[in-house]
Parts: structure tokens; sequence; C-alpha cells
């Protein structure tokens, strides 16, 4: 057992409730996002003022207009669709009157237009506009989402409860046959202890001690030799103290393969001690189960909840498609706990992308304040899991021209998803004809800047020093598939700026994978100039930028 007073303990304690301790061991791999997501999303221009008409008409213009040609294929369905009330089954439903025909039928309307179909909730009590959300109803919504057809899902913070890093303290286990017969009972002290746990001598407990330390991943108790003659289900009873009242948590994990959960309330103290029941799956011969807690921070407990959905997710249309005999449609898996627990460090486990930022708004303050957070964590992402600096807002808010395409730009450099938040409905005239006039259709769909964002290598950009000589102008470089590289010169400063740029320079980098030349092919991705060099002239306006591609 620890030393009661430890100030080193006490260190190290401190030090895991700030960090991930869990280990992060693979990818999510659900085989969708190879490249960045593209689509549109209801939340930054139309918030709560949605229904099902709105939907409709949005995915018949993506579909009209060309955007879904473009590789804008998702219509994502974000918050204020939901009825305040569950169904009778506990199933989330939508409202009445918004959407009175239901998600399912929504999506097959959708996928007609040769489109998919996202929705929202939270990883909360509540979504962030209150209406009932999926935590502790990770299975059921699941099942739902699949059910409905839905492709992507978005999966936000509000009204979390996280993970308790406090574990119960252990009394007595119990293994039996469900018709109420135990044949394995131990005591506390029949455990094997590791790690903190240990044992306090109680005479009120059965078997005389609890065990302790199973809190915060400091110690494990194991229950060896649980023999059972035929794999099956079995009834397992935990019989635990209801000392401390407070909300614990535990893992149980049973040979090392299969992991129950079991959310333990803060007790009441009337009686000494509480009984948890569960049926768990135990293989034919000797069975381990070992108890613990590996929840210390609350990075931890994110990463654990996002996982729990993820894997959800890839159960629900699996099995959906099994029962049905239908092809599986996958879900997209787009985390949004707006990076405050650090998701690029675990988000490529949980899910296929991860909101690094607060909010967006129209403005061009915040579209820097988003990019500045996102430019420096290119590394975590890849095919399969990225960086979410959050939905476009080009052609919303006062965005000029110029915002407005370097706001796409960077999006595209970082390897951001493109989800669409402007009103796409603009885009076709009264005429039924595509406005391709207009500048923000124009900027949304820019085949080079939209190649630059799906290249299939994935490598998102990185800021580079020393080529600009201006603190305000950024010199970002994103290697390219088929031994190119793409260059963006960001001015963030209100004055119009030049700067050369010497391709020697960038070409030498390690990450790039173009041959030194004499001259270089040079591409203007906005103007679609063509020159040859050995370096190229950037002129910029106030918040402007240039994209060149270089071969
Ligand atoms: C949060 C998210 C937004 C949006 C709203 C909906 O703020 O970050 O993107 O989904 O919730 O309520």
């Amino acid at each position: 057992m620890a030393p009661k007073h430890c100030p080193i303990c006490a260190v190290k304690k401190f030090i895991r409730s700030k960090r991930l301790n869990q280990p992060v061991t693979e990818k999510y791999n659900n085989g969708m996002a190879l490249t960045p997501p593209m689509g549109w999303s209801s939340w930054n221009l139309f918030k709560y003022k949605i229904n099902e008409t709105l939907i409709k008409e949005i995915a018949e213009a993506m579909a009209k207009s060309g955007l879904a040609d473009a590789g804008y294929k998702y219509v994502n369905i974000d918050d204020c669709w939901q009825n305040s009330s569950r169904d009778e089954n506990g199933k989330l439903q939508t409202d009445f009157i918004t959407f009175p025909s239901g998600i399912k039928k929504l999506n097959d309307y959708v996928n007609s237009l040769g489109l998919k179909l996202g929705i929202y909730s939270s990883n909360g009590t509540h979504t962030c506009e209150d209406y009932p959300a999926s935590l502790g109803n990770e299975r059921i919504d699941a099942d739902t989402f699949a059910e409905w057809g839905v492709e992507y899902f978005k999966y936000d913070f509000c009204h979390n409860e996280p993970v308790p890093t406090a574990a119960p303290w252990i009394i007595k286990v119990n293994v039996g046959e469900k018709s109420g017969c135990d044949f394995y009972e131990a005591f506390a002290k029949d455990a094997v202890l590791s790690g903190e746990a240990c044992l306090e001598k109680n005479e009120k407990a059965e078997g005389g001690f609890f065990i302790k330390g199973l809190c915060a991943g400091n110690g494990a108790a194991e229950f060896k030799d649980i023999d059972v003659k035929e794999a099956g289900k079995y009834v397992l009873t935990l019989t635990v103290s209801k000392a401390k009242k407070e909300r614990k948590f535990l893992v149980i994990s049973v040979n090392s393969k299969k992991e129950y959960y079991l959310d333990v309330p803060a007790l009441n103290h009337y009686t000494p001690e509480h009984r948890f029941q569960l049926e768990i799956n135990l293989e034919a011969g000797e069975n381990t189960i070992r108890l613990y807690n590996p929840i210390a921070s609350k990075k931890d407990s994110a990463f654990f909840q996002y996982k729990l959905m993820g894997n959800e997710l890839k159960r629900a249309t699996k099995e959906y498609a099994e029962k049905n005999g239908t092809e599986e449609k996958k879900i997209i898996f787009s985390i949004c706990e707006w990076g405050r627990n650090k998701p690029w460090l675990w988000g490529a486990e949980a899910g296929n992308l991860w909101r690094t930022t607060p909010d967006i708004i129209p403005d061009w303050k915040s579209v820097m304040a988003l990019y500045e957070i996102t430019v420096r964590l290119g590394k975590y992402a890849g095919p399969g899991g990225w960086n979410d600096p959050d939905m476009l807002e080009v052609g919303n808010g006062n965005l000029t021209h110029e915002e407005n395409r370097s706001h796409f730009s960077l999006w595209c450099m970082m390897c951001a998803p493109l989800i669409l938040g402007n009103d796409v409905r603009k885009f076709i005239k009264s005429d039924g004809t595509v406005d391709k006039d207009s500048k923000v259709y124009q900027i949304l769909t820019n085949k080079n800047l939209i190649g630059i964002d799906q290249d299939i290598l994935g490598i998102p950009c990185r800021k580079v020093k020393g080529l600009s000589h201006s603190p305000l102008v950024d010199v970002l470089v994103k290697p390219l598939d088929g031994k190119r590289v793409a260059v963006c010169v960001l001015n963030k400063g209100r004055g119009s700026k030049k700067v050369k740029v010497q391709i020697d320079k960038i070409v030498a980098f390690a990450d790039v994978n173009v041959d030194k030349k004499e001259k270089y092919n040079i591409f203007n991705c906005w103007t679609e100039e063509k020159n040859e060099g050995k370096e190229f002239v950037s002129i910029t306006q106030k918040h402007g930028c240039e994209v060149f591609i270089i071969s």
C-alpha cells in the first residue's frame, strides 16, 4: 500500500490527473474518411431554425449546383432536429412539427439525390441546445442511427458528465447461474492485488476487509480460478461498500478479452453495502476477472467516452447490415469536444475527425484564431483521422472576398474537413440555372484547392519559418502526391505584401518529394496561371493569400 503522506505520490497523482494516461494503440479504422469529409451542415447559418423542408432544399441545391459533383456529399443536420422526449422504446425521435416524416424518410430522399445524410447528438445528457443526448444511451442511439441509414455523425460535448476517477471498495465477488445458484464466492482477501490496491480491515464487511485503491488507474484486483464447465452467460454479483458518497466507476475485465463497465451512483448510507449484478460471458475452464478503474483524468474520460460511441457505431452498422441482408452503411464519426481534452492525441483511435477549437464565427479574427491553433497540429492528422478547425463560414457574415478565399485556402492546406456553412440554395438562380458568377460559388468549387485538401497522401501543411521575412506573412508547405508540393502565402496584415520565394529552399525540406531542378513548374491555384522558374512572387492584399503548386 502507498504510504499515507507521500509528497512524491501526490505530485505524481496531480500529473496523472492532467494528462492522457490511456494508451492510444490503434486507429479507428472504419475505412472511412480516407480524405477529409466534404459536405454541408445546418449549424453555422441556420442554427435552431431548421426543418425537413430546408434540409431537402439544401440537398436539392447541392445536387443541382454541382457542389455534389465537386465532392460535397454529406448533408449534415446539426442540433435541434430532436424531439424533447425519447419515444416509448427509449429511442431518439424527431420534433413532430419541424421533422414530421422522421429521419429515415429524409435520409432516403437525400440518398435518392446521390447524397448522404448526417446527424448530430452530444456526448452528454443533453445537446448544446438542451435536447436529449446520447451519454449512457450509446448503444440504442447507434442502433437508431444505423437503422435510419445516416452516414455521418457529429458528437458534441455539451452536458457531458466525466467518468469518475473513484472506484468502489470491493467486499465480495460471486459468480453463478441466473437460476440463483452461486458456484463461486471470493472475499477481498482472496484477490491478487497489484499497484496501490490494498486491503483495509473492516469488521462489518463480510470476510473482514475491503479492497481499496482501485481508483484513477492506481491498482487492480484479480479474482482467478473461476471454473466453469461450459462457456456461456453467467451472473456476476459484486458486493461493494457504500462508504464515501460519490459517483464511482469500475471496469470488469474478463480474461483480458471483454470489458464490462459499472457506473456506481453516489450511494445512500442507510445500509452499509450494495450489490451490483451483471451478466458476463465466461469461457469453459478457468476464468479471471480483473477489477480496476483506469480513468485518472478528464482526458482519459473523454477518450473513453468517445471511443465507446465510436465502437457502438461500428458495431451497429455492421449488425444492421447483417440482420437485414443489406450493404453496410458505415458512419463517419466526427468528434466535437472543441479541443478541450487534446483530442488530437486520442481522436484517431476514437473516430474519423476531431474538433481542435471552440466554435467558428464568420469573422476574420475567429478564422485566424482557429487556423493558428490547428496549423500546429498537422502531425496528428492523416487518412482516416483529421483535425477539424470547425465548419466553413465562406459566404457568411462579413468576411470579405479575400478573407473567404484565404479561409478556404487555409482549410484546404490543413486537410480540414470541408463542411459548408452557407445557404447553398442561393447558388440556384430563379430561372433554375446555376449562378456560376457567384464569387462564393467559385471559391467553394475551385478544383485546384479541393484537390489540395483531398490529396491522397493526406499530409496537412506546416508553417515554415524564414521564407517571408515578415511576421505578418505565413508560408505554408504541404507535400502532394505525384512529386508536387503546395505552397500557400498568407497575408495576415492590413497592407499589401510582396513575397519572393526561392523554390530550392522548399524542395530542400525532408518531407517534400520534389526533385531539385533548374526550372520548376509553378501553377497558381486561384488564377490558374502557369509559369516556370526557380522562384515565384506572391503579391497579396489585406488578409489575402496565394496558393501555388510546384512540381
Ligand atoms: C456546439 C458545437 C457547434 C454546434 C452547436 C449546436 O457549440 O461546437 O458546432 O454543433 O454546439 O448546438
